[in-house]
């Protein structure tokens, strides 16, 4: 049987979208069950369209991230799922949902960590000038895109980039990483 997985994202939704594509090509031995968001976006209605099952549990109708992590994780748990990933999610998740999920939550971040922590990774790989950033995929902890990592690639900045064009040349990567660290993640569970 497919493993289940869960996405959970925020915005543009197109890693989530890479990796359902993958799931049905047959390459990542999965299967796209659950998307969930914190906030209406992109990637809840492409995930609607191709009639995956979707959850909004938005961020602004709780009165603390303890209280939202708490209904998020009840709804991702409701799904049953073998691997969690967040791809593109754009909240900090309260250890109520992490220890949930401790060791098949997968986090996707746009830099080589640990450099460029935090949201806005790609803009400061630029403004600090480095030559070369690219992109991780790691197993989730208590701390902030930190946990051990298990697949990254390098992705070369061009002197005429602006944050939209390197964010681009990252995702074009980061669309062949995220499947394959799933189809890693779920072969070794098996
Ligand atoms: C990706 O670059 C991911 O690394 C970062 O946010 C972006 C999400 O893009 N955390 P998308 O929503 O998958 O298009």
């Amino acid at each position: 049987m497919a493993a289940r997985i869960a996405v959970l994202v925020s915005g543009s939704g197109s890693n989530m979208e890479a990796l359902a594509d993958a799931c049905t090509a047959g390459t990542v031995p999965g299967e796209v069950f659950l998307v969930a968001a914190d906030r209406k976006c992109r990637g809840l209605e492409i995930a609607d369209d191709r009639g995956i099952t979707t959850q909004l549990v938005e961020f602004s109708a709780f009165g603390s991230r303890e209280d939202w992590s708490v209904a998020l994780r009840d709804a991702v748990a409701a799904a049953e799922p073998d691997l969690v990933v967040s791809a593109g999610f754009m909240r900090i998740l309260a250890p109520a949902f992490v220890d949930a999920f401790e060791g098949r939550l997968i986090n996707l971040h746009p830099s080589l960590l640990p450099s460029f922590a935090g949201a806005h990774a790609v803009r400061e790989a630029l403004d600090f000038g480095v030559k070369v950033t690219g992109t991780t995929v790691h197993l989730v902890d208590h701390q902030v895109d930190h946990g051990p990592i298990l697949l990254q690639e390098a992705v070369p900045v061009f002197p005429d980039d602006s944050e939209g064009t390197l964010h681009e040349r990252i995702k074009a990567v980061e669309h062949r990483l995220l499947p394959e660290a799933c189809r890693l993640m779920l072969e070794r569970g098996s």
